[in-house]
């Protein structure tokens, strides 16, 4: 599974990325708010941070400004990949993005059904938004397995970017549903590394190695 990092942070980006884990980058207007920084140049440095797909997202919210919009995002680098809501002037964009060769991230999936209208449009990924699910007493990940399943039983292209991830189990159910992809918020790499036996163990070792005694120094 691909593991993108859900974030407008340079500096959380440069971390996870150091760390040899990070396959790609998402972002949207929340998350590049915070920066308070303008979009074009803070997706210009996340993509000379990371090589892989990095998702920037179109406020435009009617077909031919998504268009305009989603070709300005798409000539910053080429490994862009234009965000898009799953709405149907979205849809219409997507479908024209498609056959330009611009990638997309269908996003704000909350659906299967949404999800196979996206990949008959020719999204590149769609994004359900797990956590949001659950917020609504929903089953997040039950959506995740149900667009998987669609898309292997007709043979879609497009890649399921698990999304609105919350927690490490987030991510290892997502694994296991067969998502092409998550995408998690920084907060919830580092949870992933830590484990208290291994602090334990390694505790343990450091402690014991003290032990060991130097070798005698050779004499000439
Ligand atoms: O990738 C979408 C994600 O940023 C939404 O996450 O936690 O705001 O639901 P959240």
């Amino acid at each position: 599974m691909k593991v993108f990092i859900d974030s407008g942070d340079i500096a959380e980006i440069r971390e996870a990325q150091s760390m040899g884990v990070i396959d790609g980058v998402t972002t949207n207007p929340s998350l590049l708010a915070k920066g308070g920084r303008p979009t074009k140049q803070v997706i210009a440095e996340i993509c000379e941070v990371v090589d892989g797909p990095v998702s920037a997202e179109v406020v435009a919210v009617e077909r031919d400004a998504i268009l305009r919009e989603g070709r300005e995002l798409a000539k910053i680098h080429r490994n862009v990949v234009v965000k898009v809501p799953l709405i149907d002037e979205g849809l219409k964009a997507v479908r024209i993005f498609a056959a330009e060769g611009i990638k997309t991230n269908v996003t704000l999936c909350f659906s299967a059904a949404q999800a196979l209208l996206a990949a008959k449009a020719g999204a590149t990924y769609i994004s359900p938004f797990v956590g949001r699910v659950d917020d609504a007493a929903g089953d997040g990940m039950e959506l995740v397995l149900q667009i998987v399943t669609i898309y292997r039983n007709y043979g879609f292209p497009t890649q399921v970017l698990t999304a609105s991830v919350r927690h490490p189990v987030h991510f290892v159910q997502a694994a296991l549903a067969g998502s092409h992809a998550a995408t998690l918020p920084f907060k919830v790499i580092k949870q992933l590394t830590r484990h208290p036996l291994t602090d334990v163990g390694l505790a343990q070792f450091l402690a014991d190695a003290k032990k060991i005694p130097e070798m005698a120094p050779r004499t000439p």
